[in-house]
């Protein structure tokens, strides 16, 4: 497995730029490309945002990262030993793209998909050499989270997975290995858990928006981030886990629906902070004001837990 010294990214939204600054503080050469312009300019704010974040992480810069910007895929893509593609979340989509990047590089490149979920069978199904495509799947943001998912595809060959590990380790976070494909992946199932609960409460009126918010924040959220859910068990005792768990398991939500407080709001167009207002109401000053503040509040506890 030689060393990965050029990578494309393929579209470059909301994951694009922060993925491309960790890739090249870690030395590597790094192409964005994107079909639409605007996206271009913006990743150009969007790299320059996270490499303060970076600064302000203290992550080493190495010698021979670059970043350059295009909207020709031959030119992005040429030399490059690595590919990610960040494109939307549309089987249809990727599979163009994949079968788009396959004609530009060399039988050896490995391509790897940001995808959130969809499986990679499914997109490997479409490409000439599945056993190069792997799943590569970032946490947002991407410039702060150092944890990425590795997920092997039914035809994925083991050299795809070493590199993308090896990527992940060179940039100094920690790849997780998902051995079975399910829908979702690991991370999101268990994000996905914890909100379908959270909403089932407030629904039920057991509890209020903001308190359900202080309640996680302050109990489970910040001891997870020390100490993982299975590492937990042997911390209560796996008696107390039993004997909780054999009456609480039954009562916990098991809908299979969404819960009506996002259908109503979002028949409402209240999308979150994207329209000014979701489970909360925004103005454009608090916006900002919590965009600061959650911002320097990850970078300190991920410099507090490194
Ligand atoms: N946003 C998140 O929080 C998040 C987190 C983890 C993974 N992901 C996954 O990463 C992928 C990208 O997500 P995003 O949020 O950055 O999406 P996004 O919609 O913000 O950006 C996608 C970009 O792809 C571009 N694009 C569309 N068609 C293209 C094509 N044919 N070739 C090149 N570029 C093309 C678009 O112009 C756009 O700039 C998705 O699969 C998503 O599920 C997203």
């Amino acid at each position: 497995m030689s060393k990965v010294t050029c990578a494309a990214i393929i579209g470059t939204g909301t994951m694009g730029p922060g993925m491309g600054a960790v890739l090249a503080r870690a030395g590597i050469e790094v192409r964005l490309y994107d079909v639409r312009a605007e996206a271009l300019d913006a990743a150009r704010d969007g790299v320059e945002l996270a490499d303060r974040v970076l600064d302000g992480l203290d992550a080493p810069s190495e010698p021979g990262g670059s970043i350059a910007f295009g909207s020709d895929l031959a030119e992005a893509l040429d030399g490059c030993d690595f590919v990610i593609e960040a494109v939307p979340e549309n089987l249809e989509i990727k599979q163009q793209v994949f079968a788009d990047i396959e004609s530009h590089v060399a039988d050896d490149t490995v391509i790897a998909s940001n995808t959130s979920g969809i499986p990679i069978s499914d997109i490997a199904a479409a490409c000439s050499r599945p056993e190069r495509i792997v799943g590569m799947h970032w946490s947002n943001p991407p410039h702060l989270i150092p944890m990425i998912e590795v997920i092997p595809g039914g035809e994925t060959g083991q050299g795809a997975v070493d590199t993308t590990n090896a990527v992940v380790e060179r940039v100094g976070y920690r790849p997780v290995l998902i051995a079975k494909e399910v829908p979702g992946f690991v991370e999101n199932r268990i994000l996905y858990a914890i909100m379908r609960e959270a909403l089932d409460l407030v629904d039920r009126g057991v509890i209020s928006r903001a308190d359900m918010d202080a309640c996680v924040k302050w109990g489970i959220g910040y001891k997870l981030a020390v100490i993982g859910p299975l590492e937990l068990l042997d911390v209560a005792g796996l008696d107390i886990y039993e004997s909780v768990a054999s009456y609480l398991n039954q009562d916990l939500s098991n809908e299979a629906g969404v819960s009506s407080t996002i259908t109503e709001l979002t028949a409402q167009g209240k999308l979150g902070m994207k329209t000014d207002g979701g489970i909360y109401d925004y103005t454009p000053e608090k916006k900002q004001q919590l965009g600061g503040e959650r911002a320097a509040k990850l970078v300190a506890v991920r410099k507090s837990l490194s």
